[in-house]
């Protein structure tokens, strides 16, 4: 098989740890008997900075014809916000129709939560973030703007064709893992969304997924349990909002966002999909060789996975457990040990394992 791939660095960190992603890519590819090939587009803020272009239609279409984008991170200082945000990440998912944002909650071994006690038995599990509606759509307004009888509407829009398909993509996914669901949201209030979700929920479940054990948690409770109880969770499905604040608490409680990893996928692979290390550009350690490029990778174990490489994904799991069994809980400095040392080791341990 040969994949087309586009890579996107972006700005700050976001360069050196896909060039680490694309090492242990050639690697794996030489491997598991795959070919890639990949065509580096410059986009982020820097370019928007020079250029004043954040992501043209012409772009935009020459994207559609990959398999995949695979994309570091994007922000810069200058950049006012949501210039990026809304025309760059938001369009990327809207365009192509990425309607799941799938983001693994798992603690290995040797990594230091900050949750005493926890291990990593205790800790594994996915998010499935709705990724193209609630307030995400942009619905809403402003009226007397400046005044002081400013009203500002932010709507959560929510289709039962939108809340349907990622619940069935989640009942599907729990099947594949332990066999259970939760649905996070807060319909003791919001009544109107929730009743949507919790209906679509049951009925979906009833008819085609009985095998899969469902649950229900408010949004505010999930906060508590996933740092008190994770073990209660599979699978958790919840609309794109809750979904966005939820994987930071999560990635928290698997040590930080050197491991959040993500993939805004179009599970009728019409268009391609998206895989980012949740992290930011961290402008500030940029050029340092202090990025840790682990969550980059753990980004392109899910596009492998996607993609159909499973051994491949399966390889890049195991690696990066080792990695941090064997680290135990150094990270980069720069000094003894850069952004460049984590990708030799992973393009050694790939192979190993
Ligand atoms: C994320 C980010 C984005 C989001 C921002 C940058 C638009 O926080 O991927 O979680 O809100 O989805
Ligand atoms: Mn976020």
């Amino acid at each position: 098989m040969t994949y087309r791939i586009a890579t996107v660095g972006g700005d700050g960190v976001g360069p050196e740890v896909v060039e680490q992603g694309c090492r242990v890519l050639d690697r794996l590819a030489e491997l598991d008997g795959f070919t890639t090939e990949r065509v580096d587009y410059d986009l982020g803020g820097r370019r928007y900075l020079s250029t004043g272009e954040v992501l043209d239609d012409a772009v935009l279409e020459e994207l559609r014809g990959f398999d995949a984008i695979y994309l570091g991170a994007v922000g810069a200082p200058d950049v006012p916000p949501g210039v990026l945000e809304r025309g760059l990440l938001l369009k990327l998912r809207f365009a192509f129709d990425q309607y799941v944002n799938l983001r693994p909650v798992k603690l290995y071994p040797g990594v230091a939560s900050p949750v005493a006690g926890l291990t990593p038995e205790r800790c594994d599990f996915v998010c499935v973030r709705e990724n193209t509606e609630s307030v995400y759509a942009g619905a809403g307004g402003t009226l007397y703007r400046g005044t002081p009888h400013e009203v500002a509407t932010q709507e959560s829009v929510n289709t039962r064709h939108g809340v349907e398909r990622v619940l069935r993509y989640s009942f599907e996914a729990a099947r594949r893992r332990r066999g259970h669901l939760t649905l996070v949201h807060k319909t003791n209030v919001l009544s109107y969304a929730g009743d949507l979700w919790m209906r679509t929920f049951e009925e979906v479940g009833d008819a085609d997924f009985p095998d899969v054990e469902r649950a229900y948690v408010h949004v505010d409770a999930a906060c508590l349990y996933f740092v008190t109880d994770p073990e209660r969770f599979d699978v958790v499905v919840t609309e794109n909002l809750f979904g966005d604040i939820i994987t930071d608490l999560g990635a928290a409680v698997q040590g930080g966002l050197g491991f959040a990893s993500s993939g805004n996928l179009d599970p009728t692979r019409t268009n391609p999909s998206m895989f980012e290390p949740v992290h930011g550009s961290a402008p500030d350690i940029a050029g340092t060789g202090r990025a840790d490029p682990v969550a980059a990778v753990l980004s392109l174990g899910q596009l492998l996975d996607f993609v159909g490489e499973q051994r491949s994904a399966q390889r890049i799991d195991r690696a990066v457990g080792a990695l941090l069994a064997e680290r135990d809980g150094a990270v980069p400095d720069g000094v003894g040990y850069s952004t460049v040392d984590v990708g030799d080791r992973l393009v050694e341990l790939v192979a190993e394992n």
